[in-house]
């Protein structure tokens, strides 16, 4: 089966980088968000990362504007009617996923392939709102931000899935230039397993002081050769992601390695969210 038409529910950090990786190798794309205003704004988030590689010379102004044209923002769900793959990367609440799950299958046709991007949440617990009929075409597709740089797709396959969606899962990913690795259904999958005990021990390093933000960044950057330090990836991530994935990973593995640092919950609470709030760790721009 092949990908040609891709309705993405949700325009924020990772909704626009899914639509644009897809619209990019050709696909045409819906990206939706209930609020036309967000929804556009993802779009022109997109036609920003574009025009910034133009004028790096990496890309011709006549792909630009064929790749916008094919990326349509929306605010309702109709257009899944048409989709032969839907991505949801909307917010990380198990309520809101399933309520558009749920939503979606009633509009996207019996062949399409539902994808979730979700960082943490169960497949299963996710397929559960779709039709037993969806349920072998339902997947996680777990991105990575920023999306169009980095080259990773965690594929995570519910007791449902069968084996032809996860060929198709495979199949696209490579046409979008990225490895996939395969996690089965446990919290936190693979990478976010792995990443946010270190993100949450930097937090707690913070917390007693001690070491500053910008030290404890440091000495992951140059002593560990890590692109970003562990304060600053967490605010690029989002806080309240951040926090999100750690409930996910206490509540289902336990360990006082996922517990989530008072101090990510206090920023949280004061509505300290990291880059996209302008302040978290550290204040931005920096
Ligand atoms: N969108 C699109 N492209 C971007 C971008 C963005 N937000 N930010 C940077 N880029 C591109 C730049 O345009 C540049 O492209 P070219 O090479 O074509 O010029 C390239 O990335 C490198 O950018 P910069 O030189 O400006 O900056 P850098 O060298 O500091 O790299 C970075 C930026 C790629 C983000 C790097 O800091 C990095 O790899 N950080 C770690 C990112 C990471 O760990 N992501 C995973 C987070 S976990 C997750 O997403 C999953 C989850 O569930 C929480």
């Amino acid at each position: 089966m092949s990908i040609d038409r891709v309705f993405v529910a949700g325009a924020g950090l990772m909704g626009h980088g899914i639509a644009q990786v897809h619209a990019v190798v050709g696909k045409r794309v819906t990206l939706y968000e209930p609020d036309l205003v967000r929804a556009v704004a993802g779009r022109d988030r997109i036609a920003g990362n574009l025009d910034r590689a133009v004028a790096k010379g990496r890309l011709a102004p006549e792909a630009r504007d064929a790749t916008l044209a094919r990326v349509t923002a929306s605010d309702t769900l109709a257009a899944a009617a048409e989709a032969d793959l839907v991505v949801e990367a909307v917010f990380e609440d198990e309520a809101v996923k399933t309520a558009l799950w749920a939503a979606l299958d009633t509009v996207a046709p019996a062949h399409a392939v539902f994808a979730s991007n979700t960082s943490s949440i169960s497949i299963d617990r996710l397929a559960a709102a779709t039709s037993e009929s969806r349920r072998r075409r339902f997947v996680g597709m777990h991105f990575f931000s920023p999306v169009p740089v980095m080259p990773l797709v965690e594929l995570i396959r519910g007791a449902a899935t069968d084996d032809a969606t996860e060929a198709v899962i495979r199949a696209l990913s490579a046409e979008l230039g990225k490895q996939v690795v395969v996690s089965a259904d446990r919290p936190g999958f693979i990478v976010n397993r792995v990443l946010m005990p270190l993100l949450a021990e930097a937090m707690r390093t913070y917390e007693e002081g001690t070491g500053t933000a910008d030290d404890i960044d440091t000495g992951a950057r140059v002593g560990l050769n890590h692109p970003m330090g562990p304060l600053e990836l967490a605010d690029f991530i989002g806080l309240d992601v951040c926090l999100g994935i750690l409930r996910v990973l206490h509540e289902g593995l336990g360990g006082p390695q996922f517990e989530p640092p008072r101090v990510l919950v206090e920023l949280v609470e004061a509505g300290h969210l990291g880059q996209k709030t302008g302040r978290g760790f550290h204040t931005y721009p920096r």
